[in-house]
């Protein structure tokens, strides 16, 4: 996309509603011709732009890809997002980022993908990644803190897909330990995090974030062991997955700025508020056997799930799959 057009796109999105070409013109310091011809050049890559005589421009919509550029200019980040890498298909975004990651990335690269062939869950599972409906994303951070303190970061990109979610479509997602989101009791979203690191500090960590934005229930693999949605299917609306992405990075920025002048402290009061379990009496079971009950109270600073039994007895529990009951 050629930059003027994307100066064109940012000024749509400030106005709410029309936009003049003289003062298109203006801003872009050139001629009404030259503006015509680049909002020619976005009608041809998608974007539905209205024209009024003595009225000017109106955006209406953007095309269903991700494009790098459209995100950029959606972003308000210092760090997140300052570099974008985007393939149309890879294997897993998680392995590309960690691969630029170990060639110096800066802090903040993220990988984007509309497809992946390998796909990473947890648990050595595969990732459904169809293309042209969801979004696969991973990022490079590079923070000063201790192995065992990573998984702090894994919540803390939670908390990032439930606002994205919440802003985006009005859904109140919930969390489910350790790292789904749910809508409705069904999976929405997963998250992977990976790392390079030392006994005594961390070279970098990958989140790698998977939302199934316009999946439909036809492209759900039928032996999907927890029944899964889309925030199409939950909502009935279709999702912009460039301003998705955006507002996810946006989010992840600011989480990320705050995780790193004020600590866990308020990731974790925010993970906690919107878990599925909170304060709520669950059963945990491991490959299928109850192992323990208890009244979910929270979690620890590394990641691991605080239950306090029948008895008065505080555990932790490290893994595992939780059940509210
Ligand atoms: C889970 O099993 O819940 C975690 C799924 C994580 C999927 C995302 S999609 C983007 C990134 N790249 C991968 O290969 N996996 C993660």
């Amino acid at each position: 996309m050629h930059p003027k057009a994307g100066t064109i796109l940012r000024l749509f999105r400030a106005e709410v509603g029309y936009v003049s070409g003289e003062y298109l013109s203006r801003e872009l310091g050139v001629s009404r011709t030259a503006v015509w011809k680049h909002i020619t050049a976005l009608r041809n890559n998608g974007y539905r732009i209205e024209a009024v005589t003595s009225r000017g421009y109106r955006l209406v919509s953007s095309p269903d890809n991700i494009d790098p550029h459209e995100i950029q200019t959606q972003l308000s980040i210092t760090k997140i997002g300052q570099r974008l890498e985007f393939l149309k298909q890879t294997s897993s975004t998680n392995a590309d980022a960690f691969r630029l990651a170990e060639d110096g990335a800066v802090e903040g690269t993220v990988v984007l993908a509309d497809s992946q062939t390998g796909g990473k869950g947890r648990r050595g599972r595969l990732w459904t990644s169809p293309s042209g409906v969801n979004l696969y994303c991973s990022v490079v951070l590079r923070p000063s803190i201790m192995p065992h303190e990573a998984p702090q970061l894994t919540f803390l990109s939670a908390v990032a897909a439930a606002r994205a979610i919440e802003l985006t479509t009005g859904l109140t997602p919930e969390i489910k330990w350790p790292n789904d989101l749910l809508v409705s009791g069904k999976k929405v979203a997963g998250l992977l995090n990976e790392m390079s690191a030392e006994t005594d500090g961390i070279n970098f960590v990958i989140l790698g974030i998977g939302v199934n934005l316009n999946m439909t229930a036809d492209q759900f693999p039928d032996e999907l062991r927890h029944p899964a949605t889309s925030l199409f299917l939950e909502s009935g609306t279709r999702i912009d997955r460039s301003s998705f992405t955006s507002t996810l990075l946006n989010e992840l920025d600011r989480l990320y700025a705050d995780f790193l002048t004020h600590g866990f402290g308020p990731v974790r009061e925010e993970w906690q508020r919107r878990c599925n379990a909170n304060g709520r009496q669950v059963v945990v079971t491991d490959s299928g056997t109850e192992c323990r009950g208890g009244r979910f109270i929270g979690i620890d600073s590394d990641g691991a799930m605080l239950l306090r039994s029948d008895d008065d007895l505080l555990h932790r529990i490290t893994c595992g799959d939780v059940r509210v009951i």
